[in-house]
């Protein structure tokens, strides 16, 4: 693997660990069986796999939108999930009104403007406080989805394809923004991000594949990629 450029989470926990998890829809379908795996620091993990391996339900188990059949998730972090795309979760008309609606409940009236506005600050979108979602860009509105999930106190991200509606230089941004946000003091977040863009592996700092409802080994970004495709 890389020389890590993540810290190692405060207390040394493994930000998550994931054991022996299942999950069947109800229709009867086994997503997931024997899901053991853990990420071991905060930074940028990367889970690639073929449509249908799981990669989504995962996600959606690790962050309490489905509840296992069996097994267990451990993590003392929040989740938040950021989608593929942005519209499915950008809910109000101005980035104010939405990013208000991803702070905790209890956080004092007096301070929730300033947090939304650190929250904006923390994805480079400064200064757009006031406008209306659907003149943000596709990369924008992405930006403004991780935002919400940093105003809510996440630690860690669980991003779901988050560059596959964007254009190439959106997506770089994207990448980097959350490269840089696992590497921030005093508190790194901890990402899972999957992807089908194999180029987007050589930025993680562990990769993984999953393969019919299992995670593998975690392993350098770019031997999984030239594994996968083995051109330059
Ligand atoms: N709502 C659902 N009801 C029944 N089966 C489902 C449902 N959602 C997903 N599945 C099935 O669960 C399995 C895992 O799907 P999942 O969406 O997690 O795969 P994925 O790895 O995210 O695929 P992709 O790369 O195409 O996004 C697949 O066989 C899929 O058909
Ligand atoms: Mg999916």
């Amino acid at each position: 693997m890389n020389a890590p450029r993540a810290l190692p989470h405060a207390d040394g926990a493994p930000p998550l660990r994931v054991e022996r998890l299942a999950y069947s829809w109800p229709n009867g379908h086994t997503a997931l069986q024997h899901c053991t795996f853990q990420i071991p620091r905060s930074g940028l993990w990367m889970l690639v796999g073929s449509n249908g391996s799981g990669k989504s339900t995962l996600l959606r188990l690790i962050s309490g939108l489905l509840s296992p059949r069996q097994g267990r998730i451990d993590s003392v972090l929040k989740p938040a999930l950021v989608f593929q795309n942005p519209d499915h979760q950008l809910l109000l008309p101005s980035c104010f009104s939405d990013l208000l609606l991803s702070l905790p409940a209890d956080l004092e009236p007096g301070k929730r403007r300033q947090a939304v506005e650190q929250a904006l600050e923390q994805v480079g979108l400064t200064g757009l406080i006031g406008r209306p979602i659907h003149t943000l860009s596709g990369g924008q509105k992405q930006r403004l989805a991780i935002a919400g999930a940093l105003a809510s106190g996440a630690g860690l991200l669980l991003l779901d394809e988050p560059t596959a509606l964007l254009d190439p230089a959106s997506q770089e941004e994207v990448l980097e923004l959350i490269a840089q946000l696992t590497q921030r003091a005093p508190q790194p977040l901890t990402a899972l991000w999957i992807t089908h863009r194999l180029r987007e592996l050589d930025r993680a700092d562990g990769a993984a594949l999953m393969e019919r409802g299992q995670v593998g080994p975690w392993i350098d970004g770019p031997t999984l990629r030239k594994r996968l495709y083995p051109l330059p």
